[in-house]
């Protein structure tokens, strides 16, 4: 029954447009100002993307709140665009809440989920007054502990289960034996069995609920029916020894796709999938507030990065378009072998056609490759099944579209490679810069270029 319904979704899986939002005028005008490459965000549909989250649950049969986890992006003029959307935000580190801490976000709209559980990292999130935490060992929970009792706050903890379910995903994060959460059952005190219990008889903590994030760019939703029916049985044996058992809370993790090369299901479709189980949930086991915990759908769309065609070389029947940008600026083309989409704009300042004359006829789409500035093997770009290079011509612009989510924040110096500057379209038109360019000079005196 389950195959069958997956398989009409999968059937009709809707084709998500590429964001245009900025004209091919005013990509010139932003390039004369800024040069290339450039990132390009578009506020609205930052704000578009949480509500068409929101939307998707709203058969569910109680509270649903949004997450974003500013890993996927955690620049703060995209964080602020998120606070006007009171969503909650999900951290992993204490950079992350030093950001937090700058912005003024309040600590109740903050769930914290570490992976290394410090007992001096958990001091610091308590400190500030954030309530809702993730644990994900038996030693984060001690240190939880430890750290309630100094601070003088009463937690509320999440337990993060490893459903140990196959994932068919870009990332997966659910696995036997994985390195996120705890099993059901499994180890002697690593387990969710076990953590639960010791959070109700521990007078220092507060239980919440359950947390689980099963991956990344997830295709197909039967994983999340497996992960709940998991924790269906967990609950049943946890009401069965603990006489007030109950739950407030259940977040199940990020996950929701993103248009990249083919088509995929919209939230609303993805949702129906599994939201049978989770109103069966709330009818064995009483109202619970459900977290959707979304990096990448939220900010993937926002964002276009542009670049220029610096060079051009030709094989034959094969034609190499050299760029100014590489893996240094979009990771995740090298890492993933992420098929952005893209597209070409043409530089209207553009002399070269004076000293070249390919026409560029007799390329299509499958005999242009599409190469980084980089002096690695590694830094091509996979193109799209949209993606349109026709008159991909040396000094000509080249648009990647839905890159706003872990490309900004893998930004690295790989061969002295400075950060591009980042503009913002906000939701009144305006274009305002939201992060600055680096220079060679800040590179070098970061590198220690200055120290005697
Ligand atoms: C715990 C947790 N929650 C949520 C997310 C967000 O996932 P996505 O970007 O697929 O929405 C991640 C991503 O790694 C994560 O580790």
């Amino acid at each position: 029954m389950v195959e069958n319904v997956v398989q009409i979704i999968q059937n009709k899986k809707t084709l998500s447009k590429t964001n245009r939002f900025i004209t091919n005028e005013e990509i010139n005008q932003l390039v004369k100002e800024h040069g290339t490459p450039l990132y390009l965000v578009d506020e609205g549909t930052l704000h578009e993307k949480v509500l068409e989250l929101k939307n998707a649950y709203e058969k569910f049969h109680g509270h649903v709140r949004i997450a974003y986890s500013i890993k996927a992006n955690f620049n703060p003029s995209i964080l602020k665009a998120f606070m006007k959307d009171n969503v909650t935000f999900d951290l992993t580190s204490l950079g992350e809440l030093f950001f937090i801490r700058e912005l003024k976000i309040n600590p109740e709209n903050v769930i914290y989920t570490s992976v290394t559980e410090e007992l001096e990292e958990y001091k610091q999130v308590l400190s500030y007054g954030v309530e809702r935490v993730v644990v994900s060992s038996y030693f984060g929970l001690i240190n939880l502990s430890q750290a309630a009792n100094i601070v003088g706050i009463v937690p509320k903890v999440m337990v993060r289960i490893n459903p140990e379910v196959g994932v068919k995903a870009e990332v997966r994060a659910s696995y036997k034996n994985g390195k996120f959460g705890v099993p059901l059952n499994g180890g002697k005190v690593d387990s969710a069995y076990y953590i639960v219990k010791s959070i109700f008889s521990n007078p220092l903590l507060e239980f919440e609920g359950f947390h689980f994030h099963l991956g990344s760019q997830i295709t197909n939703f039967v994983c999340y029916i497996n992960a709940l029916e998991r924790l269906n049985s967990l609950l049943n044996k946890l009401k069965k020894e603990i006489p007030n058992f109950s739950f407030k809370t259940l977040d199940i993790g990020g996950g929701t796709p993103v248009f990249y090369n083919e088509p995929v299901p919209t939230p609303q479709e993805m949702a129906s999938i599994y939201i049978d189980k989770l109103n069966d949930l709330v009818a064995y086991h009483g109202k619970f507030t459900l977290m959707i915990e979304s990096g990448r759908f939220l900010v993937a769309e926002s964002s276009i990065m542009i670049s220029k065609i610096v060079n051009t070389k030709e094989y034959n029947d094969h034609k190499i378009v050299i760029l100014d940008t590489g893996y240094h600026l979009l990771l995740d083309a090298a890492l993933l072998k992420q098929e952005y989409p893209q597209e070409i704009v043409s530089n209207k300042s553009n002399n070269n056609h004076l000293y070249f004359s390919n026409s560029n006829k007799q390329y299509t789409g499958k005999n242009i490759h599409l190469a980084g500035r980089l002096c690695d093997t590694f830094d091509v770009f996979p193109t799209s099944k949209i993606s349109d290079l026709s008159y991909a011509n040396l000094g000509n612009y080249i648009l990647f579209y839905n890159v706003g989510a872990y490309s900004l924040v893998f930004n690295m110096p790989f061969h002295c490679q400075t950060k591009p500057p980042v503009l913002m379209k906000t939701c009144n038109g305006d274009i305002k810069l939201i992060r600055k360019g680096t220079s060679f000079n800040d590179l070098y005196i970061e590198e220690g270029g200055s120290i005697p």
